[in-house]
């Protein structure tokens, strides 16, 4: 049915010469569609070294169609980008047609043995994936994120007093980084003196998708790198100490998530050492990577928007707002990607069973059919339509989205309270990734 004019961007699908009733799939009803190669490599963290591409996303918004990134040989298999808010948010509510657990949700497949053996509830549908979310999701109901304030607020105003007694030094290092990681370690149980081993591990496992990984046997891995999540050996690293903590709570249960998951039943059966093991290192790492990255770039918004923070300064009613505005405009998790179980259409793009379908929502967040001037950066900008920096809702909605509110919001107030005012000593040096939007490195005077 698709016929390509092989060396050329745009491609052009033909149907066969078939009669009406013949062309059954809602796909083959479009009769004709222009195939758009997407503008940048999607797939190179280069195209992201200075944060989120946006000429790029801007000319993507703006065709009728999808736009493709063709297949890079192996098993890289081409890729349609979403960029627009409703299509985005249609494809990540219909986990029939959209799934998490065909292929991988990254850009590129994986073997099947390595999905199963790296699997949690993000890469599974449901019903499956409801009964395991099912076991955590009590711990971050807004209303129960609420007992964590008090928490937060003094690991948050420990790290500024530090920062400012110091005069200044990593924004990442001071604040960003030990704030979300020790708030979802007390959260799992996992010891204060053990914080600065999550952080360096979960920074190597995002250092899988770059183009600088470790090497294989660090941390003493001695499994195939493709059967371990990001290809990372840091994957390893955190299973072994989910593993020992695992144990000691068996012997010690604790008022926390690992107990609970230690202790959980699902179907009658207890989780297995890999559902244990992949469950904690999913909450650990879309935990900290996500609001750590928010928190480094809040430090870049502040700066170049300060008369924003000054009306949020006047006026703090506008505060969740403003954590809002941070995650939107920062959006931390670039995509996450879904295979195409049916044939079916989306944004006038026929697409078949196994197409690959990315969900761009840093493109998505700066849609201007749904944001009024979404370039600027505007403290009191109305919480609906939401942005999708959590997701395009449905049965995947990020399940700590109240916790990362709270904590960039608390992280808010707790400068302005102070009067902090920043400065930026040096230019961010951008996590080497095409996943997340983080910042490595930001050096900051603080007064
Ligand atoms: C600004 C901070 C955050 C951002 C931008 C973010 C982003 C996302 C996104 C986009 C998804 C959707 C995945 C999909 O549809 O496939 C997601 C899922 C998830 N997030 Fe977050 N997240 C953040 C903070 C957190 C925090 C603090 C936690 C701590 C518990 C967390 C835990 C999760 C989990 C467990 C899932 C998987 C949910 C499921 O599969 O049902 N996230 N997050």
């Amino acid at each position: 049915m698709r016929s390509e004019a092989v060396g050329c961007d745009a491609v052009v699908w033909a149907a066969r010469e078939r009669s009406e009733q013949e062309r059954e799939t809602p796909a083959e009803r479009v009769l004709a569609v222009e195939r758009l190669s997407a503008p940048v490599d999607l797939s190179d963290p280069a195209t992201f070294a200075r944060g989120i591409p946006q000429a790029a996303f801007a000319e993507m918004r703006s065709r009728p169609t999808l736009s493709w990134t063709p297949p890079r040989g192996g098993d890289r298999a081409g890729f349609w980008s979403v960029t627009r808010h409703e299509p985005l948010s249609e494809v990540s509510r219909n986990t029939e047609v959209y799934s998490s657990a065909v292929g991988h949700i990254q850009i590129y497949d994986i073997d099947s043995d390595a999905l199963s053996a790296r699997a949690s509830m993000i890469d599974l549908d449901p019903p499956v994936h409801t009964r395991l979310r099912r076991l955590v999701s009590s711990a971050f109901t807004p209303r129960h994120v609420q007992s964590y304030e008090a928490a937060v607020r003094t690991r948050i105003g420990a790290r500024l007093d530090a920062l400012a007694a110091a005069g200044g030094g990593d924004w990442v290092e001071a604040v960003a980084a030990p704030i979300p990681i020790g708030v979802i370690c007390d959260i799992m149980g996992v010891p204060e003196s053990d914080h600065d081993y999550m952080i360096e591990l979960t920074d190597h496992l995002v250092a899988g998708t770059s183009s600088r990984p470790l090497e294989p046997n660090a941390y003493g891995n001695t499994t195939e790198l493709r059967l371990l999540p990001f290809n990372s050996p840091a994957a390893h690293g955190i299973n072994e100490y989910a593993r020992t903590l695992g144990e000691r709570r068996r012997v010690e249960p604790a008022d926390d998530l690992v107990t609970k998951l230690i202790e959980a039943e699902v179907d009658g059966e207890r989780l297995s050492d890999a559902e244990f093991t992949n469950f904690f290192r999913l909450m650990v790492f879309a935990g900290n990577e996500t609001t750590r990255a928010s928190m480094a770039h809040l430090a870049l918004h502040l700066v170049e928007f300060a008369e924003e923070f000054e009306r949020v300064r006047r006026d703090p009613s506008l505060t969740a707002q403003a954590a809002e505005e941070v995650i939107r405009y920062s959006s931390p998790i670039l995509y996450f990607r879904r295979t195409v179980t049916r044939d079916t259409v989306l944004q006038d793009t026929p697409l078949h069973a196994g197409d690959k379908v990315v969900m761009w929502y840093a493109a998505a967040n700066f849609d201007s059919e749904v944001f009024h001037d979404p370039l600027r950066f505007d403290v009191a900008r109305p919480l609906r339509p939401p942005n999708v920096a959590f997701g395009g809702g449905g049965a995947h909605f990020c399940l700590g989205a109240p916790l990362a509110r709270l904590e960039v919001a608390i992280l808010i107030e707790e400068i302005l309270q102070r009067g902090l005012c920043l400065e930026i000593a040096s230019d961010p040096v951008y996590v080497d990734s095409n996943f997340v939007n983080g910042i490595e490195h930001l050096e900051v005077a603080l007064r």
